[in-house]
């Protein structure tokens, strides 16, 4: 196969032209990293029903199989090519069957890696970047009447997100919405600058849209996506830019919105307007994911984070004094080019201090293209091993004792899927935490008040109480 890059040339593949009637053909989707990455496999889902197809659990049994990968630690990106060597098995054994398999990888790292993805693995017959979703059907079938290796990976004009179908398909309780992409932070340990381009914001009305259409599908709450999504800016319906506070004002007066949600935050860009809302907005729930990274003033300055620990102290008292119960999350990463056993304490010192509801901690990895991957004093693994061990013990203890803080109090609850046991609903409490109950299969997707009886290190357990 030889590589064509498609950026200049455009071709339409129209749906019941010379394509496959529904359910025809199937698609495995595998998706790897982040929330916004599962937001982008249900679009993609979304766009290929059109064409026929329908998923499928297996690669063996697909027409088409699409790795939506992820590129944020070198461990995840190796994954894709493990992946990538077992689907051309499949492919190998479809093919002597006299079948055939087209493979797309998606995602970041086609973003970040493209035409080197059809050298390294030749099975791939079509690389997309995350900004070009929309095209991807046309795409695809280009790669297949062309046998040819298609990579397209423009950050094309065009927006993607109108192009993308509807959401019209029923779904569970809970969904995502993203309502911004990429970043201009360039922390210097991170691709997503690079990956997903600099920041851009949805408008609010085709946000609104978007979310009636979930809430007509039995969707009651949203969580807003966007890789600095508290940097939003979106066009607001009356002219000008509007504020995640004023989108979150707009979605809360729609009917049938119970829940809003975002993430994922950074500490600069946390406006008093979305502060206050935290008060003011019943909708909006008592949970903040907001990375700080490091508690050491010397490293965040190395990171190029553009706040110290100090700021995000006070950051967090401010938050804490408009709503007293918020649960927080973060993001933290251990083995920063440079960090000494005093910065790694200052880090533990300021977990401490904040008290974390749950968290995310990553060993740091060096990635290729960002600043930080050729400083100086990169840490040994073992030192990083052990640090991000020590990191991990404090925390889980903090989420358990959080957890165990619930214990005795009445809150609500929104059932989104049956649990393992007979009888059992699996729902979410305001601060996310998943909560087990036994209950009617007929409470899914509504919000009840439960009693919380027990709880353990990432759950918690009760029962319904008369609404
Ligand atoms: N190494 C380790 N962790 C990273 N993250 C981003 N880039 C890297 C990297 N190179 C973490 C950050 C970020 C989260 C999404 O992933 O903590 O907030
Ligand atoms: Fe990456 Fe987040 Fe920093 Fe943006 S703010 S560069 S997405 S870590």
């Amino acid at each position: 196969m030889s590589k064509l890059d498609t950026s200049t040339e455009s071709a339409v593949l129209e749906p019941g032209g010379d394509q496959p009637m529904p359910g025809s053909k199937k698609v495995h989707l595998r998706t790897f990293g982040c929330q916004m990455n599962v937001y982008d496999s249900e679009r993609i889902s979304e766009s290929l029903a059109a064409y026929g197809y329908v998923e499928t659990e297996t690669a063996d049994d697909a027409d088409l199989v699409i790795l939506n990968t992820c590129h944020i630690r070198e461990k995840a990106a190796e994954k894709v090519y493990s992946e990538l060597g077992r689907i051309r098995q499949t492919k190998d054994a479809r093919r002597a069957e006299g079948r055939q398999t087209l493979v797309a990888v998606a995602g970041c790292v086609a973003q970040a890696e493209g035409a080197e993805i059809v050298a390294r693995a030749p099975v791939v017959d079509l690389v997309i970047g995350p900004q070009s979703y929309h095209r991807l059907p046309e795409l695809l079938f280009r790669a297949k009447s062309e046998s040819r290796s298609i990579v397209e990976t423009q950050f094309p004009d065009e927006d993607k997100f109108s192009k993308l179908p509807k959401r019209d398909r029923p779904r569970a309780a809970s969904a995502f919405l993203t309502i911004q992409e990429g970043c201009d932070k360039f922390c210097t340990f991170c691709v997503v600058p690079y990956t997903r381009g600099i920041e851009y914001s949805r408008p609010v009305a085709a946000i609104l849209a978007e979310a009636k259409q979930l809430v007509s599908r039995g969707v009651s709450e949203i969580t807003l996506l966007g890789q600095n999504v508290n940097a939003y800016h979106g066009e607001a319906e009356a002219g000008g830019n509007a504020t995640l506070a004023m989108l979150i004002g707009r979605l809360g007066e729609i009917d049938g919105v119970e829940r809003l949600r975002y993430t994922t935050s950074h500490p600069r860009d946390m406006g008093d307007d979305l502060i206050a809302a935290h008060a003011s907005e019943p909708k909006l729930m008592p949970y903040l994911h907001l990375p700080f990274q490091s508690g050491s003033d010397r490293i965040l300055a190395a990171m190029n984070r553009k706040h110290t620990a100090a700021d995000y102290v006070a950051l967090i008292a401010k938050i804490r004094r408009v709503r007293p119960d918020i649960a927080l999350s973060t993001d933290i990463i251990v083995g920063f080019p440079g960090e000494t056993e005093r910065d790694f304490e200052a880090t533990l010192g300021l977990v401490e201090q904040i008290g974390f509801a749950h968290a995310y901690s990553f060993r740091y990895s060096a990635r290729p293209g960002t600043p930080a991957a050729n400083m100086a004093d990169q840490v040994p693994e073992a030192v990083a091993v052990h640090r991000l061990h020590t990191l991990q013990r404090l925390l889980d203890k903090h989420q358990t004792r959080f957890n165990a803080d619930c214990v005795g109090r009445t809150i609500p609850v929104l059932f989104e899927r049956s649990g393992r046991r007979d009888g059992q609903l699996i729902g979410r409490s305001p601060y996310l935490q998943p909560v087990h109950a036994f209950a009617d299969h007929g409470m899914l997707g509504r919000i009840l008040p439960v009693e919380i009886l027990g709880s353990g290190p990432n759950s918690l357990s009760g029962v319904v109480r008369a609404a």
